[in-house]
């Protein structure tokens, strides 16, 4: 759509959702982290604000929504070393593949290639992570050739400043099977946990393949990508899943084109985090239609999860929501239809500390970043 003026820009956003939660735990074992299951103990003090707002529409409708929680949580796993290598079939590899604007723009300097075919440094994302600096404190890239790549992969917290750059979510995937079920406790079932601060991905799906439990059933939680480190970034990427496919653990975090599927509780966590036109999925057979993210199955979807938690702890708002489901008759009697002025904390990247992390770029539409704050802001798209 054209979007000349920012009025005209504010009139065609169709819902925002915005989400706070504040956890506190002071018990330290792990625990099912999606907002529905830790609801549960009287160990843990509530504070969830949820405020709620935007989408604009463009075919399919774009959501924006900002999720903000605090888990405590903890990890393990283990740790290999492998070294990089060269490719193994010299006459059917192209370097070109390899070739990114990443590296100029972050002046990155190790570059590490993953494919399928055996014309890269690594055939593992692991066995590439693996092999990147420790505590690096200039960026360094992990390329991905077109595939699926099936594997269950940890960035420990000591691999900080990582970008890891697909051909395309459509095109290019890490994914696995694991549940809560299978590994002891949701957090532990992510296809993809990053723990380092500074991690930023383009253009790639995370996948959790494990089949979508029946409507309650337990232990099949199944996270496809768990972000618990500060300062990530992540540009046209897929989230792939049933029952809480994004963890948005811990940190501040930024999502900016990208997709997300999943049937319940399907974006959780304790993170600070912004999301920037991108498409929501509820794919929940038993109480939601099928089809494109709209206002309608949102609220469905946040509603019962709010309802859960303590309504005196919760800011629920909506601003300038629109399409099916916007009609605010129905909604819980502390929802509330926030102005503009009590909306626009949470409608830029200042809500992130955006401008103090996020890298800049042309390509990015990164627009606001030159004017950081809550001024108004134009869409290029
Ligand atoms: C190298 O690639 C060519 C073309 O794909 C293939 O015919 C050949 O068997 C490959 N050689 C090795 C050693 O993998
Ligand atoms: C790019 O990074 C290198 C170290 O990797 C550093 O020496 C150089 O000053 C950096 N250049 C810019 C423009 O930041
Ligand atoms: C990775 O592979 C490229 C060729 O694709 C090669 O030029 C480079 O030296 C390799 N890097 C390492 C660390 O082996
Ligand atoms: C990096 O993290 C891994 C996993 O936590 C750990 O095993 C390793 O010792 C760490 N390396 C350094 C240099 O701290
Ligand atoms: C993951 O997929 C594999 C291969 O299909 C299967 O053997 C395994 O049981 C699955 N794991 C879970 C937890 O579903
Ligand atoms: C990501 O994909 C988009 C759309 O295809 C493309 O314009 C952009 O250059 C890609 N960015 C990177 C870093 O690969
Ligand atoms: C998880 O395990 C419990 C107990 O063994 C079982 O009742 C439940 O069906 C399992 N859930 C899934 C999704 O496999
Ligand atoms: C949402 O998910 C369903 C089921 O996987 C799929 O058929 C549909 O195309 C998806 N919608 C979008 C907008 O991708
Ligand atoms: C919202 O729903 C109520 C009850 O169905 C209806 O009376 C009202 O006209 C609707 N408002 C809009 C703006 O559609
Ligand atoms: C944003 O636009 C609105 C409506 O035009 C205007 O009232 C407000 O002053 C603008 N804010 C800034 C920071 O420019």
């Amino acid at each position: 759509m054209n979007t000349r003026t920012t009025i005209f820009f504010w009139l065609t956003t169709i819902a925002v959702v915005l989400v706070s939660v504040i956890v506190s735990l002071h018990s330290s074992h792990s625990f099912g982290s999606s907002i529905s299951t830790s609801l549960g103990s009287n160990h843990r003090i509530f504070e969830l604000e949820f405020l709620g707002e935007a989408a604009r529409k463009l075919g399919v409708e774009d959501v924006v929504i900002s999720i903000l929680e605090t888990v405590v949580y903890r990890r393990h796993h283990h740790h290999h070393h492998h070294h990089p290598h060269r490719r193994g079939n010299e006459s059917s590899c192209s370097d070109s593949l390899w070739k990114s604007d990443l590296i100029s723009l972050y002046n990155i300097s190790v570059v590490y290639t993953v494919d399928t075919k055996g014309c890269a440094n690594f055939s593992s994302v692991q066995n590439a992570i693996d092999a990147l600096p420790d505590f690096s404190h200039s960026w360094t890239l992990i390329i991905l050739d077109s595939g699926t790549y099936r594997e269950k992969v940890v960035v420990s917290s000591n691999k900080t400043n990582l970008i890891v750059q697909g051909q395309g979510y459509l095109n290019t995937a890490i994914a696995w099977n694991d549940t809560a079920n299978s590994t002891g406790g949701t957090s532990y079932s992510s296809t993809f946990a990053t723990f380092a601060p500074r991690f930023v991905a383009y253009n790639i799906s995370f996948m959790n393949t494990a089949p979508a439990p029946d409507p309650g059933e337990v232990g099949g939680q199944a996270v496809a990508l768990r972000v618990s480190g500060d300062q990530s970034a992540f540009y046209g990427c897929g989230f792939y899943g049933a029952q809480d496919t994004l963890n948005d653990d811990q940190g501040r975090h930024y999502y900016k084109e990208c997709y997300i599927q999943g049937s319940i509780d399907f974006i959780f966590g304790n993170g600070r985090s912004l999301f920037e036109d991108c498409t929501i999925n509820s794919t929940a057979k038993k109480y939601r239609l099928v089809g494109s993210a709209d206002a309608s199955r949102l609220m469905e979807e946040i509603q019962p999860t709010i309802k859960r938690a303590s309504p005196s702890t919760v800011l629920f708002g909506e601003y300038e929501c629109y399409g099916p489901g916007a009609n605010s008759t129905y909604r819980v009697a502390y929802g509330k239809q926030l102005k503009q002025s009590e909306a626009a904390h949470y409608l830029d990247a200042s809500f992130i500390d955006g401008e103090e992390w996020l890298v800049s770029a042309s390509t990015n539409s990164l627009d606001f970043l030159d004017s950081p704050g809550r001024s108004n802001r134009s869409y290029s798209t």
